[in-house]
């Protein structure tokens, strides 16, 4: 790999290093973001003077209509390009796939509400350009950082967050969340194929999965308030992240969208007893009845939850919803089949109960997981 052209004299990177050659991409992922769009582009063409630099828009269809806003910019801009991905959400994929998309030695990932200082961006750049960092992170909590725009539940969530990853996958920096980052391009590829595209936290994803062999420099900015639109931020982020935790700390033996699964299948087992316990005391006194109708609700509630939380961003709606869900309900049915026979069969050769009867739910959930992964929540 070339290194960038820097001027002899001041170790700047130089405008172009080559004819037309981009030196760096600023990815901008974005979900409802159109009133962000043109101050963004303004605000990099103050920032970035005098460097080779290409802004890449990330949308996921946006309803705002972000993307024909960045679509409108790059007809007359060429340093401006927009990705418009269908079907899909979710702010770490749309950071991966706009990454690769680039072509540019260095490439940074910005937030595209102006919550994240651009005008850090030529220190960030030098920092790699001489060589001094692999990895550069605009972070809030170090001297001369902050993160006051923060609402008060959401910095001590933040606050959590941080010291749990530094503390479980031992990563040093002071702001491992960070949605502002820059990297040298051949480093990210060298991880790409190991990330979660699932939730909020690639930064944290990217440096776990390099095991400590990025040189990380971390430079401080004031996190500002928003002006337009709101945060994509909730409690479902939350637990993407633990489900990213865990899937790291195992090495990613841990699926943590197996995870949701799972935890999705228990609440259906309360839903079942519910519904069980109701109908046997309000409605009808035959026992086959009350359990097909608790069936059916633990099936409606799972597929329901699934649809909310463990494929969020594959979500199903409208006559798909309806699809999906007798799809889900004839995987569930042959799983349950491979559920009993199994522990029929390990009853028959060990007769530990307990031991036969959660090998048989584990393969059903296993089953049911992997084949509503593929049929029912497909990615298009
Ligand atoms: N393409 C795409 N798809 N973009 C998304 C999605 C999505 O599903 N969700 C959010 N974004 C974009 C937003 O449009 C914005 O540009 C950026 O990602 C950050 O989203 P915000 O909703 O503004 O996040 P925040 O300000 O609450 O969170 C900040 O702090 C987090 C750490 O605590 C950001 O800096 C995050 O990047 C950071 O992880
Ligand atoms: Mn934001």
């Amino acid at each position: 790999m070339s290194l960038p052209a820097l001027d002899a004299q001041t170790a700047q990177p130089v405008a172009h290093s080559a004819a037309g050659t981009v030196l760096l991409s600023v990815v901008i992922p974005t979900f409802n973001e159109a009133q962000n769009v043109r101050e963004m582009i303004s605000r990099l063409d103050v920032a970035l003077k005098g460097i080779a630099w290409e802004a890449i828009y990330v949308d996921d269809n946006s309803p705002d209509g972000t993307a024909a806003e960045a679509k409108a910019l790059a007809a007359t801009d060429d340093r401006v390009r927009c990705i418009k991905r269908l079907g899909r959400r979710g702010l770490a994929s749309a950071c991966i796939e706009g990454i690769m998309s680039s072509a540019a030695t260095y490439v940074v990932v910005i937030d595209a509400d102006l919550q994240h200082d651009e005008c850090i961006l030529p220190r960030m750049l030098s920092l790699l350009t001489n060589d001094s960092a692999d990895l550069v992170i605009g972070s809030r909590y170090i001297p001369g950082g902050s993160a006051d725009a923060f609402a008060s539940s959401r910095a001590s969530f933040s606050k959590l967050a941080n010291r749990i990853a530094q503390m479980l996958l031992g990563v040093s920096v002071s702001d491992p969340m960070s949605g502002f980052f820059m990297m040298r391009r051949d480093r990210f590829e060298q991880v790409a194929g190991e990330l979660s595209s699932i939730g909020f936290k690639i930064l944290l994803d990217i440096m776990v999965t390099a095991r400590g062999h990025l040189r990380v420099v971390e430079v401080p900015y004031e996190f500002r308030e928003r002006l337009f639109g709101e945060s994509k931020f909730d409690a479902r982020i939350g637990l993407e992240f633990l489900g990213l935790i865990l899937a790291k700390l195992t090495r990613g033996i841990v699926d943590p969208r197996f995870v949701s699964f799972a935890l999705v299948g228990t609440v259906g087992l309360a839903v079942h007893l519910l519904a069980l316990l109701i109908a046997l005391r309000l409605g009808t006194h035959s026992f086959p009845i009350a359990q097909s109708i608790a069936t059916l609700m633990a099936l409606a509630s799972n597929f329901l939850l699934n649809n909310m939380l463990t494929y969020r961003d594959r979500r199903l709606s409208g006559f798909g919803l309806l699809w999906g869900f007798l799809g889900f309900c004839a995987i569930g049915a042959v799983g349950a089949i491979a559920n009993v026979g199994i522990a029929s069969w390990l009853y028959s050769e060990h007769s530990v109960w307990w031991l036969a009867g959660a090998a048989g739910a584990v393969m059903g959930a296993l089953w049911n997981y992997s084949m509503s992964s593929q049929f029912v929540w497909r990615t298009r």
